[in-house]
């Protein structure tokens, strides 16, 4: 009967859609080292989320946070080698990758987030996306966390007051000569091992926007938190090259589209996630919040801007220059 045959009809189409599914996903290994509970943490899961919803059983993201799978000193190393497919390091660790990239560190550069934000919009910025497809990284996005902090168990009012004091720094150079402007001594530790450098005192101080002082519990073990919004913490999303060259166009294209929606998200989102995680810390009652005045401030600006003219030739003065038109 015609019923009879439209049923083995479906059947058969089931049959045929169950072998699509029985093929082995892509599987996209997507690595980072802060928290769920952070603009890059919930960036990678709302990736994750709309990848799957548009590719059920063609495409599988698998979100490692809290340095799971790998710690920051490992993580580019595993992209390199495509044991994770993507990550989203902070734009302080491509030092040896792109010198250019340097830029984002300047002390001082952007006046607030929505001038790092006209900046990466910008050609300029974009175009930074792709310095690095010669050695395998394809860069596809920026997510922003915040503007930095600078903490200590000291009360850090003047440039002076940081003297002599060890700061856990990120690995990079910049950030590396901004603590040595101040005649302070900055020590490059993994992000992971940054809690127990300051708890055991190996460290005294950092730099850390909100987000990632509440979630690493950094308020617990430091005294004084400066709201300087001397530097940017932000990070690119990033792919490896053979990887994303090799998906079908069509999903490529797709993958992209996910990604511009899930940064224009996270960046939409994130300047208001570090204000609540501040009224957290200042909840919880474990460390003061020190304001500066304007003129106290510009004092920081002067101590650190020196760091400026050391990196101009790497990156680039020209860019330096477009990042600086982002502020007005
Ligand atoms: C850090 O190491 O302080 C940051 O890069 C961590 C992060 O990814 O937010």
């Amino acid at each position: 009967t015609l019923f009879k045959v439209l049923a083995s009809a479906s059947a058969l189409g089931i049959l045929l859609s169950g072998n699509a599914l029985a093929a082995d996903p892509i599987v996209i290994k997507f690595s980072h080292v802060v928290a769920d509970e952070t603009p890059k943490g919930q960036g990678a899961l709302l990736f994750k989320k709309l990848v799957e919803e548009k590719y059920p059983n063609q495409v599988k993201v698998e979100v490692y946070p809290n340095s799971s799978l790998y710690g920051d000193g490992k993580e580019m190393e595993a992209l390199l080698l495509n044991n994770v497919q993507m990550l989203a390091p902070s734009l302080a660790k491509f030092d040896k990758y792109a010198p250019q990239i340097q830029l984002f560190d300047l002390p001082f550069l952007f006046d607030d987030i929505q001038a790092v934000e006209r900046f990466e919009k910008s050609e300029a910025g974009k175009s930074l996306l792709n310095t690095m497809t010669d050695k395998g990284i394809t860069g596809l996005g920026y997510w922003n966390n915040d503007l930095k902090q600078l903490s200590a168990n000291k009360a850090l009012k003047l440039p002076k007051d940081a003297r002599g004091l060890k700061f856990r720094v990120q690995n990079s150079e910049v950030l590396d000569a901004q603590f040595k402007q101040l005649n302070a001594v900055p020590r490059k530790m993994s992000f992971s091992e940054m809690y127990q450098g300051l708890q055991t005192g190996v460290v005294n101080g950092a730099e850390n926007p909100y987000s990632n002082i509440y979630s690493q519990k950094i308020h617990e073990v430091q005294k004084y938190i400066t709201e300087s919004n001397h530097g940017l913490l932000s990070y690119m999303v990033i792919v490896n090259t053979k990887f994303w060259d090799g998906l079908p166009p069509e999903l490529r294209t797709g993958l992209s589209e996910i990604m511009d929606q899930v940064s224009d998200e996270v960046n939409k989102k994130s300047h208001e996630f570090n204000l609540a995680d501040k009224q957290k810390i200042i909840d919880a009652k474990t460390s003061e919040i020190i304001y500066l005045t304007p003129e106290e401030r510009s004092q920081w600006r002067e101590a650190m801007r020196p760091v400026w003219k050391k990196f101009e030739d790497s990156i680039g003065a020209d860019l330096i220059k477009a990042a600086e038109a982002s502020n007005q």
